[in-house]
C-alpha cells in the first residue's frame, strides 16, 4: 500500500522530533537551515541545491540521541567527539532511499575546510557540508552568547567566523556569511514563529507525493532506532511495540492499511522521549514531580509531531495516546473510552507488552503468567481494552516472541 506524504512536510516533522533533543535549545536544525541556505542563496545556488542543503541542515543532527551529547555541542566551540554523531546520522539517512543525498552531506558537518579539500568528496558536496558546519557552529555561538536577542550577539560571530576561515571553513562561504549576517533581517528571523514561517515558505515547493508503506516503515524506523539509542532501557523497545501493534492490529480483524500505519505508529509511538534528559530516562528509581511532569510531556510531544502529517491524520492520535487509559485516568488528553479508537488502544497494549517482556538492565524479563497477570489486571481496572488484552493472552506466544525477537 502507498500513502500520500508531503516530503516537506515530513522532514519538517522529523526535524521537530531531532530538535527535542535539545530539551531547551529547540529549533537548533531550523536555525541550521535558515543561515545556511541563506549562505548558499549569496553564493548563487540554485533552488534544487538551496533544497537539499535545507533538507540536510533540518536533518543533520539525527545522529545525536543524547542530551549529554546534545549539550557539549552547543556549548563548546570544537569539540573532539563531534565525529561520531556524523559517521551515526551518515548511516541513519542513508537506509532510506528518501534521505540517502543527504548521508554524504550530514557525515562532513563538523569536518574542517582544508580536510575537504584533500579528500576526494564532490566539491559541491564539500561545500553544501561546510555551509552546514558554518551554520551549525554559528548557532552555537549565538547561544554561548546568552543575548535575547540573536542581533546583539552578531558582531562576535562575524568575527569568529572571520576568525576561522581557511582553518574551519571555505572562505567564499565566509564572505557569504558576511554578507547575509550584514541583514538585520537575517537575525530577527531566527527568532521561532518567524522560523516556522519562513521554513514553510522555502520548503512549499515540495510537495505530497505517494510514498510506498515499505519506504514510511523504513523512515519510522530510522526515528525509532534515534529515540531507542537514546537509552539502554528503550532499546529495542519501538521496533518491539511495532511488531505486537501490527501483530494485534491483524488479530483484531482490522484492514490491511491499518495493521501497516499501526506498525508505524509503534515505531514512532516514543518520539517525544527525545525531550526527556537523559538522566531522567536513565532514573532506576521513582522520579521527583518535576521529572514525573517532563516524562508525562513525552506522548503529548509525538502527538504534536505527528500532527504535521496531514495527509495520514491517524498517525497522530495512534501513537500519541498510547498512554490515556479507558476509564480517563490516563495522559496527556485524559481521554475516555469513547473517545479512544481501537488502534489507540492497540499501540497501548501492544507499549505495556513490549515493556514487561523487555530484558532491562534491572530485572530479567518477567515470565509469561506474570505478563498475562499483569495485562488482566489492567484490562479488569479500566486501563488496558480488555477484548485486546485476551487477545494478547490467547496468542501469548505469538505476542510475547514479537515483542522481544526481530521477525
Ligand atoms: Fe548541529
Ligand atoms: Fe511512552
Ligand atoms: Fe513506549
Amino acid at each position: 500500500m502507498a500513502f500520500s506524504v508531503s516530503v516537506s512536510r515530513l522532514t519538517l516533522a522529523l526535524s521537530d522530533a531531532v530538535d527535542l533533543v535539545g530539551v531547551d535549545v529547540v529549533q537548533h536544525g531550523k536555525r541550521v537551515a535558515l543561515l545556511a541556505t541563506e549562505c548558499g542563496r549569496e553564493l548563487g545556488w540554485g533552488e534544487a541545491r538551496v533544497r537539499t542543503l535545507c533538507l540536510a541542515a533540518l536533518l543533520h543532527d539525527c545522529g545525536v540521541s543524547s542530551t549529554h551529547v546534545h549539550r557539549q555541542l552547543v556549548d563548546t566551540f570544537d569539540w573532539e567527539g563531534s565525529d561520531e554523531h556524523c559517521e551515526r546520522g551518515h548511516d541513519l539517512l542513508g537506509d532510506v532511499e528518501l534521505f540517502r543525498p543527504l548521508a554524504e552531506i550530514v557525515r562532513h558537518h563538523h569536518t574542517p575546510w582544508p580536510v575537504l579539500t584533500a579528500s576526494a568528496l564532490a566539491p559541491d558536496t564539500a561545500l553544501m557540508s561546510n555551509a552546514l558546519f558554518l551554520a551549525d557552529r554559528v548557532d552555537a555561538f549565538i547561544h554561548q552568547q546568552g543575548e535575547s536577542n540573536p542581533l546583539s550577539a552578531s558582531r562576535g560571530v562575524i568575527q569568529a567566523m572571520e576568525q576561522r576561515a581557511e582553518t574551519s571553513f571555505a572562505p567564499e562561504l565566509v564572505a557569504a556569511f558576511r554578507a547575509v549576517a550584514h541583514r538585520q533581517a537575517t537575525w530577527f528571523t531566527l527568532e521561532p514563529h518567524h522560523l516556522e514561517r519562513h521554513l514553510a515558505g522555502l520548503m512549499a515547493p515540495l510537495d505530497e507525493r505517494p510514498v510506498p508503506f515499505e519506504e514510511l516503515r523504513a523512515i519510522a524506523d530510522v526515528f525509532s532506532r534515534v529515540v531507542d539509542f537514546k537509552s539502554p532501557y528503550t532499546e529495542e523497545h519501538s521496533r518491539g511495540v511495532a511488531r505486537v501493534a501490527r501483530l494485534l492490529g491483524s488479530l483484531a480483524g482490522l484492514a490491511e492499511r491499518d495493521c501497516e500505519l499501526l506498525e508505524v505508529a509503534g515505531l514512532l509511538h516514543d518520539l517525544g522521549k527525545l525531550r526527556v534528559p537523559d538522566e531522567v530516562l536513565d532514573k532506576g528509581g521513582p522520579l521527583t514531580r518535576a521529572e514525573g511532569a517532563t516524562m508525562a510531556r513525552h506522548p503529548f510531544e509525538t502527538y504534536q509531531i505527528l500532527g504535521r502529517l496531514s495527509s495520514i491524520p491517524e498517525l497522530a492520535s495512534w501513537a500519541g495516546l498510547h498512554h490515556e487509559a479507558l476509564d480517563g485516568s490516563g495522559y496527556p488528553f485524559n481521554l475516555r473510552a469513547d473517545r479512544l479508537p481501537l488502534p489507540a488502544r492497540v499501540v497501548a497494549v501492544a507499549d505495556v507488552v513490549q515493556a514487561l517482556a523487555q530484558d532491562r538492565p534491572y530485572r530479567p524479563p518477567l515470565t509469561a503468567r506474570k505478563i498475562v497477570r499483569q495485562l488482566r489486571h489492567l484490562g479488569r481496572t479500566g486501563k488496558l481494552d480488555p477484548t485486546l488484552v485476551e487477545l494478547v493472552v490467547a496468542h501469548k506466544e505469538a505476542c510475547l516472541a514479537a515483542a522481544t525477537v526481530a521477525a
